[in-house]
C-alpha cells in the first residue's frame, strides 16, 4: 500500500531559515534609494521594520536560526503534511507520481502565518506595539492578525476593496483576532485620499494598499511595517516549508523533477522552491515552475527593472520583474496574486534560468481547482489552484512525451473563503482577462525614468 500522507514529528520542525541569497549564482541587485539612486542602508529602513528583519534582509549567511518562541508558535501547526495526490493521479490517468506539501493547516489557512509570526516577534522584541499592513486576498492579514494576537500586538489592515467586498468574513476572522480593518484604497491616509479622488471607484490593488500600510507605519514611531511578500526576509522565513518537504520526500522514496508554486509576490514559492533551487545548484536536474494569472503576468510578460514597490512611491526602487507601479490588475478571484512585481530573488533567479514561469487563464485554472477539489477533497485557494494547475499540465504533458515524472507543488492554502469565486465559476460568469500589450506599456512609461538594472 502507497502511503498517502508523510507526517514528521514536530521535533522535525526546521531550526534554521535557508538563505538562497549565499548560493545564488548572480545576488539580487541592491535595493535603491529613489531620490538619490544610492543603495538603501539598514538606517533607511530603520523607521519601519525592525532591526532584525533589515539585518536578515541583507544577510549573506546561508542558514539563519529560527528564535524558540518563534518555532513554539509554528509547532501549532508545523511540521505540515506532505500527500500523495493519488486520487488526483488517477482522475487524470496519469503515470506521473503528484506530491504536494499542504500549507492550508494553518489557523489562518495558508502559509502566511510562517512569517507573520517571525515578523511580530522581532517587532515585539524591539518594543513596538503595532503593526500596519496589507492585504490582497486576505490571507495575509488574517495571518498577520492572528500572529499580533498571539504575541500581544495591535494590528492595523489595509485590506485591498475588491476583495473587502468579496470575502466579508476574511475581515470577520481578522477582527476576532482583534485586528482593525480598512478597505484600501481609504480615507485614512494620504495615499488612499488622492487615489479616491481621481477614481472614486478604483478596486484598489496590492500596490495602493501597501503605499497605506507604509504611510501608516511610518508616521507612527510605536508602529513597524509588516509585508507578508517579496522582500527577502519574508520569503527566508518560508522556506520551512521546503526544508520539510526534502525531509518527506525521502521518507517517501522520491525526488521531485519538478517543484511548482504560484506567484504573487513569491513567499510560497519560495519557501518550496528554494530548498531545492539549493539541491539544483549543486547539480541536481529540477524543472522549477512558478505559476501567474495571465491577467497579471508579471514574470512572463513584465521587464526586469527598478521600480517601486507600491503604487504611491513610497518604497524604495525594487530590482524585479515589474508591470509598473500604477498596474491595476483585473479583478481576478486569485486576489493574492495581483501583484504588479515578485520578489527580487525569483527575480535574478529566473534571469539566471533557474527558474521558469508560466501564465494562465483563470477559467482554466479554475477547471484544475474543480478537478482537485473532487479527487483529493481539499477546495483549494484560487492562488493555491495556479501551482495545481501547473502541475496538471506537467503530467499530461509527461504522458504526452511517454514520461513518468514525479511532480511536488505547494498547495499554498485553503479556499473556504473563496467560495464566491467558486459560484462565478460554476456558473459561468468568471471572465478570462486577455491584458493588451498596450496596457501593459502604458503601465510600463511610468518606470521610463528610473535607473535601469545593470
Ligand atoms: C493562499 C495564497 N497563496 C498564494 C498567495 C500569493 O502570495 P505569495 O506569492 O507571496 O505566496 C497568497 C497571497 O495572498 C495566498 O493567500
Amino acid at each position: 500500500m502507497t502511503e498517502t500522507k508523510v507526517l514528521l514529528p514536530e521535533s522535525a520542525l526546521p531550526a534554521r531559515w535557508y538563505n538562497v541569497a549565499a548560493d545564488m549564482p548572480n545576488r539580487p541587485q541592491p535595493v535603491r534609494h529613489p531620490g538619490t539612486g544610492n543603495p538603501v542602508g539598514p538606517d533607511d529602513l530603520a523607521p519601519l521594520f525592525p532591526m532584525e528583519l533589515i539585518l536578515q534582509e541583507v544577510s549573506d549567511a546561508p542558514e539563519i536560526p529560527i528564535p524558540e518562541p518563534v518555532r513554539e508558535i509554528l509547532r501549532l501547526w508545523r511540521p505540515t503534511p506532505l500527500i500523495r495526490a493519488l486520487r488526483l493521479e488517477q482522475a487524470l490517468g496519469t503515470k506521473s507520481r503528484i506530491f504536494y506539501k499542504y500549507e492550508g493547516v494553518s489557523p489562518a489557512g495558508s502559509h502566511k502565518p510562517n512569517t507573520a509570526v517571525a515578523q511580530a516577534y522581532y517587532s515585539k522584541q524591539e518594543g513596538r506595539k503595532r503593526l500596519a499592513t496589507e492585504t490582497g486576498a486576505g490571507q495575509w492579514g488574517s495571518a498577520l492578525a492572528l500572529a499580533c494576537r498571539l504575541l500581544g500586538l495591535e494590528c492595523k489592515v489595509y485590506m485591498v476593496k475588491v476583495s473587502y467586498h468579496q470575502k466579508p468574513y476574511r475581515r470577520s476572522m481578522m477582527e476576532t483576532w482583534g485586528a482593525s480593518v480598512v478597505a484600501s484604497p481609504s480615507e485614512e491616509t494620504q495615499s488612499g485620499h488622492a487615489i479616491l479622488e481621481a477614481d472614486p471607484d478604483s478596486p484598489g490593488s496590492l500596490g495602493i494598499a501597501i503605499s497605506e500600510a507604509v504611510e501608516d507605519a511610518a508616521g507612527r514611531e510605536d508602529a513597524a511595517y509588516a509585508l507578508g511578500s517579496v522582500l527577502n526576509h519574508v520569503l527566508l522565513h518560508q522556506t520551512v516549508i521546503g526544508q520539510e518537504a526534502l525531509a518527506q520526500v525521502e521518507l517517501a522514496g522520491a525526488f521531485p523533477d519538478v517543484v511548482i508554486g504560484c506567484v504573487g509576490g513569491g513567499s510560497n514559492f519560495a519557501g518550496l522552491a528554494f530548498p531545492f533551487i539549493r539541491e539544483k545548484i549543486a547539480g541536481k536536474e529540477i524543472d522549477v515552475l512558478a505559476c501567474e494569472p495571465a491577467a497579471c503576468p508579471t514574470l512572463t510578460r513584465g521587464p526586469f527593472a527598478y521600480d517601486f514597490g507600491d503604487t504611491g512611491q513610497l518604497t524604495p526602487l525594487v530590482p524585479m520583474h515589474t508591470l509598473g507601479h500604477d498596474f491595476i490588475p483585473a479583478g481576478i478571484h486569485a486576489g493574492g496574486l495581483r501583484y504588479h512585481g515578485v520578489a527580487p530573488l525569483i527575480s535574478q533567479l529566473v534571469l539566471d534560468g533557474l527558474v521558469r514561469a508560466e501564465a494562465y487563464a483563470q477559467n482554466d485554472v479554475f477547471a484544475s481547482a474543480v478537478t482537485f477539489a473532487g479527487s483529493e477533497g481539499i477546495i483549494p485557494a484560487p492562488e493555491s489552484a495556479h501551482a495545481i494547475h501547473g502541475a496538471v499540465l506537467r503530467a499530461m504533458a509527461a504522458d504526452d512525451e511517454g514520461v513518468e515524472r514525479t511532480i511536488l507543488f505547494n498547495l499554498s492554502g485553503h479556499g473556504h473563503f473563496d467560495m464566491a469565486a467558486y459560484d462565478d465559476y460554476l456558473g459561468g460568469r468568471l471572465e478570462d482577462f486577455a491584458l493588451p500589450e498596450d496596457e501593459i506599456q502604458r503601465a510600463l512609461a511610468a518606470i521610463e525614468p528610473l535607473p535601469k538594472p545593470a
